[in-house]
């Protein structure tokens, strides 16, 4: 069994956990079969994840069978199945993982009072108990085992401090901390880091991880608060889908660190130029439109209309860009046509449907043009081309 290595001497080097397979999967209405799995996988591979969450093994035979097929496929990243805390659920873990070059079993138990009381119905000793339990049988099948306390951001923090010693003394050489209902804002959660950090004796044998979901829409700024504070791995998924209002977005996770890496000098080993090509693959499997306004990956991520704006673009793309649209894997940005466009972008759009006016023509094509914005709410090239023959024609 091999593990894939991660420059662990550079500390500012954060882990890349993909769980679009896993937690992503649970969104209502996602589901995914084998080959779609096998294509996703894939794509997350070649974009340099360090570990797929490749599915819950137990949680049925379809699940079992992706995890064990990715763990066939894939080599360079590391494949993780998740389990919760009992030797069936562990068991079936591990012989869906057996075939990967690098696998990692992930196991769960409930730490927060209300999960306790209400989901498991046992007392703290008997949760505490059950973690070493866990982590101890996970161990012994797997030299690279992940324990993560669900709800971890609404458990009481000497609890948590004493199950997070036992789960590394039991062998968890990942240890995930998740706001599993997005609860937690991030100077909270930062704290939250900072604290586990100094109370837990043994953290420095293990990396802590997140595992933020967007309740609030607050996932991705939790994530980078946690890594800000002595995190190491986030968690995420392509295009944030998720339980709810989903999980942290991989895609802007990655973008904020590399473009504000001159406040947040983190790394990550990811290719950047294949998110787009990663979120198009999802979105298409999942039937999970993408909305227009997503950052990084929306359709107007990129998208420039106002007047101002695409004047400034066509000057000098950084006065309304802050990262390159190549850099995310899209050819080029956009500049939409509507109402709110200047001369000299029409002007510039219409030398890119190859046409050239004198400038009467010009001047008269603008002005119906910007008749027709303002009662059309999309201006196709195809109105333009019609509307530049109209004004050639009339002229
Ligand atoms: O949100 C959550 O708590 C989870 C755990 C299983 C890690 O998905
Ligand atoms: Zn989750």
């Amino acid at each position: 069994m091999g593990s894939i290595q991660i420059d662990e001497k550079d500390s500012n080097r954060v882990i890349i956990f993909d769980t679009t397979l896993r937690d992503g999967e649970q969104s209502p209405g996602c589901s995914m079969n084998l080959d779609e799995k096998l294509a996703v996988a894939s794509v997350l591979e070649e974009m340099g994840v360090d570990v797929i969450e490749a599915g819950f093994p137990v949680a049925s035979i379809g699940d079992f069978e992706a995890v064990n097929a990715i763990s066939k496929q894939v080599s360079n990243t590391t494949v993780a199945g998740l389990a919760r805390a009992t030797p069936k659920d562990i068991d079936r873990a591990w012989e869906a993982l057996k075939p990967a070059v690098s696998p990692r079993i992930h196991t769960f138990l409930s730490t927060s009072p209300l999960h306790m009381k209400y989901k498991l119905q046992m007392e703290p000793e008997e949760v505490y108990d059950a973690v070493v339990e866990s982590v101890g049988y996970a161990r012994n099948l797997c030299d690279n085992v992940e324990w993560s306390p669900e709800d971890g951001t609404r458990t009481d923090h000497d609890f948590l401090c004493r199950c997070i010693e036992g789960a590394i003394k039991a062998g968890a050489r990942t240890i995930n901390i998740p706001d599993t209902v997005g609860y937690t804002v991030p100077e909270e959660f930062a704290e939250m880091i900072r604290m586990l950090m100094n109370r837990v004796p043994n953290i420095d044998q293990a990396v802590l991880s997140v595992h933020c979901h967007n309740d609030l829409g607050l996932a991705v700024s939790n994530s980078l608060a946690a890594v800000k504070a002595g995190a190491r791995q986030i968690e995420c998924t392509i295009n944030g889908i998720g339980e709810r209002a989903g999980n942290c977005a991989m895609e802007e996770v990655v973008m904020a660190l590399r473009t504000r890496n001159d406040v947040m000098p983190y790394s990550t080993g990811i290719d950047t130029t294949k998110i787009t090509r990663a979120s198009h693959l999802v979105s298409t499997i999942t039937g999970f439109s993408v909305q227009p306004n997503k950052a990084i990956v929306g359709k107007n991520a990129f998208a420039h209309e106002s007047g101002i704006h695409q004047d400034g673009m066509l000057k000098n793309a950084q006065t309304y860009e802050i990262m390159t649209p190549e850099s995310v894997g899209l050819n080029r940005s956009t500049l939409v046509m509507g109402k709110h466009s200047g001369k000299h972008a029409f002007k510039s759009k219409l030398a890119e449907l190859g046409i050239e006016l004198e400038e009467n023509q010009l001047k008269d094509a603008f002005v119906r043009f910007k008749d027709l914005a303002d009662h059309k709410k999309e201006i196709f090239d195809e109105d333009i081309i019609a509307l530049v023959d109209d004004a050639v024609v009339r002229h």
